[in-house]
This record gives C-alpha cells, sequence and structure tokens, in this order.
C-alpha cells in the first residue's frame, strides 16, 4: 500500500497529432513534435489498496465523475495487467492550472498517472515504455514522458509509437503564453476531430506536407533559428484548422465543418501579425480550441507582456506563462529526491 505521487507538464504541439490510424491504442496518422509546458502541473498519487473494491478516483478534490473514473480504471487496468496484480487503487489528481486554461490536461493527468501507477504497483518502466502506456490513456499524453522538446514517432504497431526527447527544456529559453478567452466550451471534441480529419478533401495534401514540416521544425530546433520555427509552427497549426474546417463531423449533419476559433481567436491572429510587421518576434499556434499560444523568445517576453495585456483585456482574456518544461518526474520524496533538473528517475 505505498503511495507514490507523480506530477507531469501539459505539452503543446509545434507540429499537430491530427488524425488517428488506431483508435483503440492511440496510433496517430502522423508524427508530431511538441514542447512541454512549465506554466502547468498535474499532480497525482496513486495508492494499490487490497481493502478498496473498486477505484476511488478524487479530481481536484471532488469525486470524478462517472467517464473520467471509467477512463482512470481503464488506464489502471492496463497498469494492472503489466504488473499481474488485481488491486484496486485510490487516485488523486490535481491540476495547478483551471481546466479553462486552453491547455488539453489529459496529456498531463495521464502522464502523471502511469508513472504513478506503475511505480505504485511495483513496475520501473524506461521512458520508451511508459511513453506507450501514456499514449492508450491519452494520445498525447506520451508527449509529456520525456523532457523538454519532444518528437512522438507515430509507428505502426503499439510498440513503435513512443515520445523521445529532441533537446532538453534548458536547450532554448522560449516562452510560450497561452491565451484563452472566458468560458467558451469545446463542441467537437478532439477525439471527433481526428476521427473526422480523413474526411476533408485537403487531408492527404497536408499529409504528403507533414515530412518537410517535421524537418524543418527539427532544424529550427537543433539551430535555435526563432523566425524559422514561429512561422513553420504557424503555418503547421492553421493546416490543422483548414482540416478541421472542411471536415465532416459523423452524426452531426447540421455543421458544415468544425470551427475551433472564436471571434477573439481571430482578432488575436491579426493582431500578432501586425506585432511581427512592426518588429516584435511573436508567432502563434492553435490547438482543437479557441486559445492562442503565443511563442516568443525570453528577451522579448516584457514587450510582448506589455503588447499583450491591452490587447487581450477588451477580449476578456486570460493568459499562463511557460517555459520549455522538463518531462513527468516523482515527487515522493521517499522514492526519489525531486530537483528541479531531475528526471533521473525516469530511465
Ligand atoms: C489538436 O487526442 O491527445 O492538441 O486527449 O483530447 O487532449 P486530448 O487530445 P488528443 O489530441 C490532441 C490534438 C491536438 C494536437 C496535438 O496535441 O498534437
Amino acid at each position: 500500500m505505498r503511495a507514490i505521487t507523480a506530477a507531469a507538464h501539459p505539452n503543446l504541439a509545434l507540429v499537430k497529432y491530427w488524425g488517428q490510424r488506431d483508435a483503440t491504442l492511440n496510433l496517430p496518422v502522423n508524427p508530431s513534435i511538441s514542447v512541454n509546458l512549465s506554466g502547468g502541473t498535474t499532480t497525482t498519487t496513486v495508492t494499490f489498496d487490497a481493502t478498496l473494491k473498486s477505484d476511488r478516483v478524487a479530481l481536484n478534490g471532488a469525486p470524478a465523475d462517472t467517464r473520467a473514473c471509467a477512463r482512470v480504471t481503464a488506464h489502471l487496468d492496463r497498469v494492472r495487467a503489466l504488473a499481474g496484480i488485481a488491486t484496486r487503487a485510490d487516485v488523486r489528481s490535481r491540476n495547478d492550472f483551471p481546466a479553462s486554461a486552453g491547455v488539453a490536461s489529459s496529456a498531463s493527468a495521464f502522464a502523471a498517472l502511469s508513472l504513478a501507477a506503475t511505480r505504485a504497483a511495483g513496475l520501473d518502466l524506461d521512458m520508451r515504455a511508459l511513453s506507450i502506456l501514456a499514449r492508450k490513456g491519452s494520445g498525447s499524453a506520451c508527449r509529456s514522458i520525456p523532457d523538454g522538446f519532444v518528437e512522438w514517432i507515430a509507428g505502426d504497431n503499439d510498440a513503435g509509437s513512443y515520445a523521445r526527447s529532441l533537446v532538453p527544456c534548458g536547450y532554448w529559453d522560449l516562452r510560450i503564453i497561452s491565451v484563452t478567452f472566458g468560458d467558451h466550451a469545446k463542441e467537437v471534441s478532439s477525439l471527433e476531430g481526428h476521427h473526422a480529419a480523413p474526411s476533408s478533401p485537403f487531408y492527404a495534401a497536408r499529409l504528403a506536407q507533414t515530412n518537410e514540416t517535421l524537418d524543418t521544425v527539427r532544424r529550427a530546433l537543433l539551430a535555435r533559428d526563432f523566425p524559422l520555427l514561429g512561422m513553420t509552427a504557424e503555418r503547421e497549426a492553421l493546416s490543422l484548422h483548414a482540416i478541421a474546417m472542411t471536415s465532416r463531423v459523423q452524426d452531426r449533419p447540421w455543421l458544415s465543418g468544425i470551427y475551433y476559433w472564436k471571434s477573439e481567436t481571430l482578432r488575436l491572429i491579426h493582431t500578432i501579425q501586425t506585432w511581427r510587421q512592426e518588429g516584435l518576434a511573436v508567432y502563434f499556434t492553435l490547438d482543437a480550441g479557441p486559445s492562442v499560444h503565443l511563442i516568443c523568445e525570453a528577451k522579448d517576453q516584457a514587450d510582448l507582456e506589455s503588447a499583450l495585456a491591452p490587447a487581450i483585456a477588451p477580449l476578456n482574456g486570460s493568459a499562463i506563462i511557460s517555459e520549455p518544461g522538463r518531462g513527468a518526474w516523482i515527487v515522493d520524496k521517499r522514492a526519489c529526491a525531486s530537483t528541479p533538473a531531475d528526471t533521473s528517475c525516469i530511465r
């Protein structure tokens, strides 16, 4: 009955995962590249307890709803199968960022859960095996396991689809400012978006471009070429949204396409492009939602923040600032000393 606590950051894709090869295993159609976001953390404690009749799950201090419970139990079942145990578990998870922050919490949630649950079950998985496990909880969660800037190798089977670090978090001092606008509930989930993507007449064109996009982002990262990274990531996000807007969503015949953007999204996009014309080196990326993630180099953070505050106030916007973050880590002091740069607990 050892309680193990692990933590993980969410991540932001610079090259997006959009479309699944296998919906059960969460195998992506294309590889993707992301950066961990230090501005948010999910911290999860798992205790396997022989006295429990079923798994008990608390999220942010309250019992989880049926859907979340079922998703956590399905993930614990994967861990139990690996460990050869049947014991039920107590899971307590907390996010230090609001659910409406525009940053997907499922990646950090399943990364932290995978690390805490495997250790609590007596397993010591290496980075690759842990990433494979996290992927089955939520695809993008596999990218929150390794450190810093991460590539998810698509693979074409379970063992071949995992994430690995391209460069560590300290390699490039970037800032990511995630701006969200009020409390817009997502009408179409990422999962529905993945399923709908192949119905877009432009999906094949997006895929034909992906290898070049991946190469360019890898090259820009290694060379710390900010304009190249920024513009490539920005165009890549627009490509995802072009697919979404021209996709056909199953069971929703009234939708001509998926519009994740709100009017505030477009207003901020225009403003960012104007700032760039005026000489401020800032780029954006967008996920499957209305939030805008701005990227700049650390030297431009102060200028960007002073331009951003008056620009988002009338849009009811709020911002979370991140640096490139570390991979998932153990926070239980008895299991492993936790220092900011220590990912040595995971091999
Ligand atoms: C647009 O299926 O990982 O963010 O589990 O709902 O968080 P959730 O999403 P997931 O898809 C993520 C899609 C994306 C692009 C990306 O992160 O690569």
